[in-house]
């Protein structure tokens, strides 16, 4: 059974944002999965991986946006952002041979879906699907 399932609450009603956030979800579903994997620390490195190219991608779709329709949020939401990225590259640091911080990571990336999807992205959803109603 997958640790997170995607639900309505998750879902901002924009269609590449959902998409990535949905890859998201695949991403921390897959690493969970591995929690008694003996190689946890590769397993760890490679998720890192994952995220990073993750965050390239999508930061930069949700900030074109935000800019696009001048949302009033971007400075605060942009610094989610910056704090996810500055913790991802904490934990990349942390992992050393043989050794990962598993746990942490884990409960890291729930927490960022409950905190920061649920919440700071699904505020920005309604703005930008409002915008774009008026600009159609
Ligand atoms: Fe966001």
């Amino acid at each position: 059974m997958d640790y997170i399932k995607w639900d309505g609450s998750l879902e901002l009603g924009i269609k590449d944002i959902d998409e990535q956030h949905k890859g998201l979800i695949e991403t921390i579903n897959l690493f969970e999965s591995v929690s008694n994997a003996a190689d946890r620390y590769k397993i760890c490195l490679e998720t890192i991986m994952r995220l990073k190219k993750y965050f390239d991608e999508h930061f930069m779709t949700e900030e074109s946006y935000m800019i696009e329709y001048d949302y009033p949020d971007f400075v605060s939401h942009k610094k989610e952002h910056s704090e996810f990225i500055k913790n991802v590259l904490d934990f990349e640091m942390a992992c050393v041979e043989f050794y990962a911080p598993y746990t942490p990571i884990l409960e890291f990336l729930r927490e960022w879906l409950t905190k920061h999807v649920k919440d700071t992205d699904i505020k920005m959803g309604k703005y930008l699907n409002e915008k774009m109603k008026q600009t159609k």
